[in-house]
C-alpha cells in the first residue's frame, strides 16, 4: 500500500495555518472516500526538528504531547494511522546521517528556509539547523512514504528529499520513492497581520485551535482592512493587501461562493467589514468547536494519550527499522 508521512514541529500549540495547511491533508488521506486509494499513513510530533533553532526544554515536553492530542482531536485516528513522536524512533536519525554522505553543504546553505533562520537567530546556525531537511528527507523516507501533506512553505525541503532519494539509488541501488506534496485548498494562510504567512513563532498572526469564540473574535478584529472599496489588485492578492487576506479567509471559512460575493460587493457599493469580521469569526468558531470538545475528552483521559503514543512508536519502529537493515547492508555497513 502507498504511504504517506507528515510532522510538525513540538514549538507551540496549533494554529489554522497548520491545520488547514498540513492536518486537513493528513486527514483526507486517513479517511479516503468509499472506492478511493487507501493509504498508509504515518503521522509524528518532529520533536527533534524542534531543537534545530532555540527552545525551552520544559516546554518541549509539554509541547510533543500537545501536538499529539491536538491530531487527536482534530480526528487522527490511532486506529488507522500510525501517530508517534520522532525521537522515540531513533532510527530517523542514524539514516538521517547516512543521508548526509549523498548531499552536499553547498545545497543546504543555498535553501531559502535555512538562510531565513539564520537571519532570525544570527548566533544559532548550527550544524543541526544545517541538517534539517536532511533528518525530514529521513522521516519521510525511512517509511519510503511516496506522498507528504504539508503546507506550500516545505516545498524546498521535499526537493531536498527528492534529489538524496534519487542519489541515494543511484549510488546504492536503494528503492526509495520521490515524494510528493499533498496539497489542500488551505496550503498558505496568511498572517492575520496581512504580511506572510500564518506562523507559530510570528505573535499576532495566528488564530490557535483551542481559542473561544472571543478571543477568535478580538484576533479577526484585527486584521487590517481598507475603505472596503476599490479594484481588485492583481496577482496574487492573498499575499500583501488588506482585502486579499480577508478574501482568503472568506473563502476558507464561508467558500467560495461568499467570496466571489464580497469581491462584487468591494468593487461595487462596498463592503462593511465589520458585519463581514462577525461571519467570519462565527464561522471559523464553528469549525474549530468539535475539536475543542474533543480535546476536552482527551484532556481528561491520559492514559488514553499515553498508549497512543506508546503504540505509535512500537509500530513506527518496527517500519524504520526495515528500511535501516537494508540501508546499512547496501551502503556496506553490515
Ligand atoms: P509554523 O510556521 O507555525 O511554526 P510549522 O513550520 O511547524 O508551522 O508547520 C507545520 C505544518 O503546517 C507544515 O506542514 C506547514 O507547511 C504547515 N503550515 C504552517 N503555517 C501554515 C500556513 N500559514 N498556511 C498553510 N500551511 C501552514
Ligand atoms: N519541516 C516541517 C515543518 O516545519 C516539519 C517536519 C519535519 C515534516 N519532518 C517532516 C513535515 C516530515 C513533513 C514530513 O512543519
Amino acid at each position: 500500500m502507498k504511504r504517506v508521512l507528515s510532522g510538525i514541529r513540538a514549538t507551540g500549540r496549533l494554529h489554522l495555518g497548520n491545520y488547514l495547511g498540513a492536518v486537513k491533508g493528513m486527514l483526507e488521506l486517513q479517511d479516503p472516500p468509499a472506492g478511493g486509494q487507501e493509504y498508509e499513513t504515518f503521522y509524528m510530533v518532529a520533536d527533534v526538528h524542534t531543537i534545530t533553532t532555540p527552545y525551552n526544554i520544559e516546554e518541549l515536553r509539554k509541547n510533543r504531547r500537545e501536538v499529539i492530542i491536538d491530531y487527536l482531536a482534530a480526528g487522527l485516528d490511532p486506529k488507522k494511522s500510525i501517530i508517534f513522536q520522532q525521537s522515540e524512533v531513533p532510527e530517523h536519525l542514524e539514516l538521517a546521517f547516512y543521508f548526509s554522505s549523498v548531499i552536499t553543504i553547498a545545497r543546504m546553505q543555498h535553501l531559502p528556509t535555512f538562510k531565513e533562520k539564520v537571519t532570525q537567530h544570527p548566533d544559532n546556525a548550527t550544524m543541526a539547523l544545517l541538517n534539517y531537511p536532511v533528518l525530514m528527507a529521513s522521516d519521510i523516507l525511512i517509511y519510503k512514504a511516496g506522498l507528504v501533506p504539508v503546507g506550500i512553505d516545505q516545498e524546498p525541503h521535499l526537493e531536498v528529499a527528492r534529489v538524496i532519494a534519487n542519489n541515494m539509488n543511484s549510488k546504492f541501488g536503494t528503492d526509495f520513492p520521490e515524494p510528493i506534496r499533498f496539497a489542500t485548498k488551505g496550503e498558505y494562510v496568511p498572517s492575520l497581520t496581512g504580511e506572510g504567512k500564518m506562523s507559530k513563532t510570528v505573535e499576532g498572526s495566528y488564530i490557535n485551535l483551542t481559542d473561544d469564540l472571543e478571543t477568535i473574535k478580538s484576533k479577526v478584529a484585527k486584521l487590517p482592512t481598507d475603505s472596503g472599496k476599490g479594484v481588485m489588485p492583481e496577482g496574487k492578492p492573498e499575499r500583501g493587501s488588506a482585502i486579499g487576506t480577508v478574501l482568503s479567509f472568506v473563502e476558507l471559512f464561508l467558500g467560495k461562493s461568499k467570496a466571489e460575493q464580497y469581491k462584487k460587493m468591494y468593487t461595487g457599493e462596498g463592503i462593511r467589514y465589520g458585519d463581514l469580521k462577525q461571519e467570519l469569526s462565527n464561522s471559523i468558531y464553528e469549525e474549530l468547536k468539535p475539536l475543542q470538545e474533543k480535546r476536552k475528552e482527551l484532556e481528561n483521559n491520559p492514559e488514553y494519550v499515553d498508549k497512543v503514543i506508546k503504540e505509535g512508536a512500537e509500530k513506527a519502529r518496527m517500519a524504520a527499522q526495515e528500511t535501516l537493515k537494508e540501508v546499512r547492508e547496501k551502503m556496506g555497513l553490515s
